[in-house]
């Protein structure tokens, strides 16, 4: 276990594992459909490579930065930091993120999104931590795991910029965002 980690909640095998689920389920879900796959940039870059490579059909990316969040508390801010690219009229868009926690900046970035008039538009999530949510009608339709209320880093998850490139993923020492 990295000694970053106060405990271990899932190790890369597990994280690839389910992200072959996800992806066979994802593919069966929009065959045929060319899905247009965004990811939230920065923190869904580990689990979007992974993810893909187990969507079957034919699909496009994109990504997108929007910020709510600094160091362990959420702020009620949430700011476009980069925008999509192209158009996603009549496509069908499936929304990448690392971790649903409050759930403030998916709600807004669903809003926006939906504005654009997209054929189907869904969410998949590697973490849901269903505890502190505070919005309402935030569907997440395919997560990889909930986890519990603690402070988790890895596979993307930061603390301060920190820890993305770990392979695993586990609640973070308190000694260290205390300090
Ligand atoms: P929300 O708007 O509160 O749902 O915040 C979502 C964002 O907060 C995520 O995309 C993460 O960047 C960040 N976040 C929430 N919980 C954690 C965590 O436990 N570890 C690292 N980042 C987190």
């Amino acid at each position: 276990m990295n000694k970053i980690f106060e405990e271990l909640l899932f190790s890369h095998e597990e994280i690839v594992a389910r992200c072959k689920e996800l992806g066979q389920q994802i593919t069966k879900d929009y065959e045929g459909k060319m899905p247009l796959v965004v990811g939230m940039l920065k923190g869904s870059i580990p689990f979007m490579a992974e993810l893909i490579k187990h969507i079957g059909c034919d699909m496009e990316t994109e990504y997108m930065q929007c910020s709510s969040y600094e160091g362990t508390e959420s702020t009620h801010n949430v700011v476009v930091k980069k925008d999509l690219s192209a158009s996603i009229e009549g496509r069908h868009v499936l929304v990448v993120e690392d971790i649903v926690d409050t759930g403030l900046t998916l709600k807004l970035v669903m809003g926006l999104l939906r504005d654009r008039k997209p054929a189907s538009l869904e969410i998949v999530s590697l973490l849901n931590k269903q505890a502190r949510r505070i919005v309402d009608g935030l569907e997440v339709k395919y997560l990889g795991f909930e986890v519990e209320n603690k402070f988790v880093v890895g596979f993307g998850l930061d603390y301060d910029g920190l820890y993305r490139n770990i392979d695993e993923i586990g609640v973070l020492k308190k000694e260290i965002y205390m300090k």
